[in-house]
C-alpha cells in the first residue's frame, strides 16, 4: 500500500501538483458521601495538561476511530470538523484526478466551507488536530479550520491516519496557516486502532 502511495505521489510531484485542593480530612469522620462517577477517560488523563480538545475530520471513519481512542487516552473532549458539503464516495476517488478531494488538494487556495463555526476552541488549553493524509497533506478543510479560529496561546499538535504515507510536512503546513500565535509541537501518524499507552506516551513526550 505504502509503495502505491509513494508511486502516486511521485507522479503528482512530477507535475508540480503539491503545495507543498480538597477537604479530605472531614470526610473521613463521616460515612462517605456519594462521589460523582468519574469517567474512565478522566482517570487516564495525563496530569497537569489542562483541558484538551481533539478536533477531527474523517471521511471514511479511520481518523474518527483514532480521535475517539485519543480522547479516551488523554481524557479529552471531541469535536468533529464537518464540511458544509459532505464528501461522497465519488468525491474521494483518488484514482480519478477530476474528483473533488483530489482537485481541492491540488489547489492550495481551496478552502472547503465548514458546516459550523462552533468549535469550542476558546474553552481549551490544548487542541489536538486529527485528519487523514490526502495526497501527502491534510485535507483542505483542515486549512479552513486553522484559519477560522484564534489559536493564540493554545498548545497545538496533530495526529493523522493514512494508507501508508507518514505525516510528512502536513502538520508543519497547518502550523504555518494557524491563526494566532500557538505553541505547536510535532505531530504523529497513528493506526486507527492505536492503543491508549502509545498515544499517552507520545503526548507526554511533547511536554505541554
Ligand atoms: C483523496 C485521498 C487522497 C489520499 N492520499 C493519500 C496519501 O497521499 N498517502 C496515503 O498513505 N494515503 C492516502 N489516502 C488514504 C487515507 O489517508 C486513509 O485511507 C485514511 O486512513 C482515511 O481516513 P478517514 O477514514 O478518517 O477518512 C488518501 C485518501 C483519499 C480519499
Amino acid at each position: 500500500m505504502k509503495k502505491i502511495w509513494l508511486i502516486g505521489l511521485s507522479v503528482l510531484m512530477m507535475f508540480g501538483l503539491l503545495g507543498c485542593g480538597s477537604d479530605t480530612g472531614k470526610a473521613e469522620e463521616k460515612a462517605p458521601a456519594p462521589v460523582p462517577q468519574q469517567k474512565a477517560a478522566d482517570v487516564a488523563a495525563p496530569a497537569g495538561k489542562g483541558k484538551i480538545l481533539v478536533a477531527y475530520f474523517s471521511a471514511t471513519g479511520n481518523t474518527k476511530q483514532l480521535a475517539e481512542n485519543t480522547a479516551k487516552a488523554l481524557g479529552a473532549d471531541l469535536y468533529e470538523i464537518r464540511p458544509a458539503k459532505p464528501y461522497t464516495r465519488e468525491d474521494l476517488n483518488y484514482n480519478d484526478e477530476s474528483t473533488r478531494a483530489t482537485v481541492e488538494q491540488k489547489d492550495d487556495k481551496a478552502r472547503p466551507e465548514l458546516a459550523d463555526k462552533n468549535a469550542p476552541v476558546a474553552n481549551y488549553d490544548t487542541i489536538v488536530l486529527a485528519y487523514p493524509i490526502w495526497w501527502a497533506q491534510a485535507p483542505r478543510i483542515m486549512d479552513t479550520f486553522v484559519e477560522s479560529y484564534d489559536f493564540t496561546g493554545k498548545n497545538m499538535t496533530a495526529i493523522c491516519t493514512s494508507g501508508g504515507s507518514d505525516i510528512g510536512s502536513s502538520a508543519d503546513y497547518l502550523q504555518k496557516l494557524t491563526k494566532g500565535k500557538a505553541n505547536w509541537k510535532p505531530g504523529k501518524l497513528f493506526g486507527p486502532r492505536a492503543e491508549a499507552q502509545e498515544i499517552k506516551s507520545w503526548f507526554t513526550g511533547l511536554g505541554f
